[in-house]
């Protein structure tokens, strides 16, 4: 008989019908029910197997178990739950070693204990309903930009560039460490290097779909990126997935709307189609934030939090507003920020948080950066005063993460783009094929990458990205 998944059961109406589940004991009490889980949704179906079960049987029911069930659905006879499977057969897939098996433990695990052990953490209530959520919001990117007419396109992993200019990269080469091969200068020669020249993981796709929107004038990318930045945060990955829209002929203001519907895209979409395992993660964000001090609390539960961003507009405020707010705040004439305030560097995360947290208590989209701590790429405002040159970026601070959203308009003007490049030494010959595409029909575009772990982060209410990617990569940090 065909595998009949459980949440299938769980939704049908009906009753008195034969099933065969498979699935992992989640409980197992009174040497009869069986609490099985199966992935396919936060709850558990009950077994009720026969009294007369075998003893050598019954011993290898254990917490953990792979077990098959044969029986028919019927209408529970006990209490908290509305069906349940009278068992006519069952059939020990995989014993799970008692003793050894980390999530046998009598209290609730912590998070901390589970990310040694992610290998095993999906089979826990909290991670289940994480990687649904996740697949959720996964095909939801995918929906919302194919409804729109956007092309998806596959960008390399493997670049000769540094996209962001931050020089944050992960080097790819197959020379040998003990014996490469050098040039007169004892410099290592890539010209020997697999690709003829050195390469790295990418920081970002958005050149290369650069080059694409400049002539299928809507795509956008999704896909890994890697940066070797030493930041160990709860906010900050080696190893995650950014989706990146390139839009031509966009502005900065089209981009910000295009950002604002596409992030409300996706909490409504995981509202709709993620409702339990939401709930399940507001009431652990209930009880985690039980542990904090009451003035920590935050006000809203997480499913509120996510309507209210659904029904708000997102403010959107210069950095030279952002700056007078935060420089006429309490909190800053009270000595309340680490780091100072003042035009022209960049925006802290204690900063954005006050903003968003504080100040406007709903996400925020900051324009107009400073041209000297943005990237090159990023086109610079007109008519601006010497010594305060700002470009078209935005950042979008979204409350409990601070930066969800970057991207900007794009310089689509040669003079100016190379002119930039010159300045930040980036060089211009290398990358001939960006230029090219100012040369040939060159036009006004847009876009922004999305850092996908901390918009799962955002809706499902966790505080760590480690427990949102199922296996992070972070600094000394490469397990499984
Ligand atoms: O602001 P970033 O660096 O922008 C870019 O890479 C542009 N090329 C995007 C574009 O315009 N197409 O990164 C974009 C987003 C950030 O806002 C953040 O959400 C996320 O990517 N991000 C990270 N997420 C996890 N770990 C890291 N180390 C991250 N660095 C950036
Ligand atoms: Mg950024």
């Amino acid at each position: 008989m065909t595998r009949t998944k459980i949440k299938d059961i769980l939704q049908n109406e009906s009753v008195d019908y034969a099933v065969t589940v498979k699935g992992w004991v989640r409980s197992f009490r009174n040497n009869q029910f069986i609490a099985l889980n199966d992935g396919s949704s936060l709850d558990n179906i009950q077994a009720v197997i026969a009294l007369d079960t075998d003893e050598s049987v019954l011993k290898k029911i254990s917490n953990g178990a792979a077990i098959s069930v044969q029986g028919t659905v019927i209408a529970s006879q006990g209490k908290g739950q509305r069906v349940e499977i009278k068992a006519d057969a069952l059939e020990i897939l995989g014993e799970c070693a008692g003793d050894e098996y980390p999530l046998q433990l009598k209290n609730r695990p912590s998070l901390e204990f589970l990310r040694e052990k992610a290998h095993l953490r999906f089979r826990t209530n909290t991670f289940g309903a994480i990687f649904r959520v996740r697949h959720s919001l996964a095909f939801a990117i995918h929906e919302f930009f194919h409804k729109r007419g956007f092309v998806y396109l596959h960008t390399p992993i493997i670049t000769a560039s540094d996209a962001e200019g931050a020089g944050e990269m992960f080097r790819v080469t197959n020379l040998s460490f003990d014996n490469p091969p050098r040039n007169e200068d004892n410099t290592i020669d890539f010209r020997e290097d697999f690709f003829g020249r050195s390469t790295n993981l990418t920081v970002s796709g958005q050149l290369e779909a650069e080059l694409a929107a400049m002539a299928l004038s809507e795509v956008y990318t999704f896909g890994p990126t890697f940066r070797a930045e030493n930041s160990n945060t709860t906010r900050h990955l080696a190893e995650f997935w950014m989706v990146e829209p390139e839009v031509a002929f966009n502005t900065l203001k089209e981009n910000m709307d295009l950002a604002e519907d596409f992030i409300k895209y996706l909490i409504r979409f995981a509202l709709e189609h993620n409702r339990a395992d939401l709930e399940f993660l507001a009431n652990r964000l209930v009880e985690e934030e039980k542990q904090k001090p009451q003035n920590e609390r935050s006000e809203m539960g997480l499913i509120e939090k996510l309507e209210f961003v659904l029904q708000h507009d997102f403010e959107r405020i210069t950095y030279t507003e952002a700056i007078d707010i935060l420089l006429q705040s309490p909190a800053n004439k009270k000595k309340k920020f680490e780091y100072e305030i003042s035009w022209g560097t960049d925006l802290q995360s204690e900063h954005e948080r006050y903003l968003v947290e504080k100040h406007f208590k709903k996400p925020v989209i900051v324009t107009n950066y400073p041209k000297n701590i943005k990237s090159f790429y990023m086109r610079e405002d007109d008519g601006c005063a010497a010594g305060k040159e700002t470009v078209a970026a935005m950042d979008i601070l979204a409350p409990g993460i601070g930066e969800i959203v970057g991207g900007s308009q794009r310089e689509e003007r040669l003079d100016k783009l190379q002119e930039r490049m010159k300045e930040m030494h980036i060089p211009a010959e290398e990358m001939y094929w960006y230029l090219d595409t100012r040369r040939f029909g060159t036009a006004p575009h847009a876009g922004f990458g999305l850092g996908f772990e901390r918009m799962v982060l955002f809706v499902t209410g966790m505080t760590n990205i480690r427990d949102v990617i199922p296996f992070p990569r972070t600094p000394k940090n490469a397990d499984f």
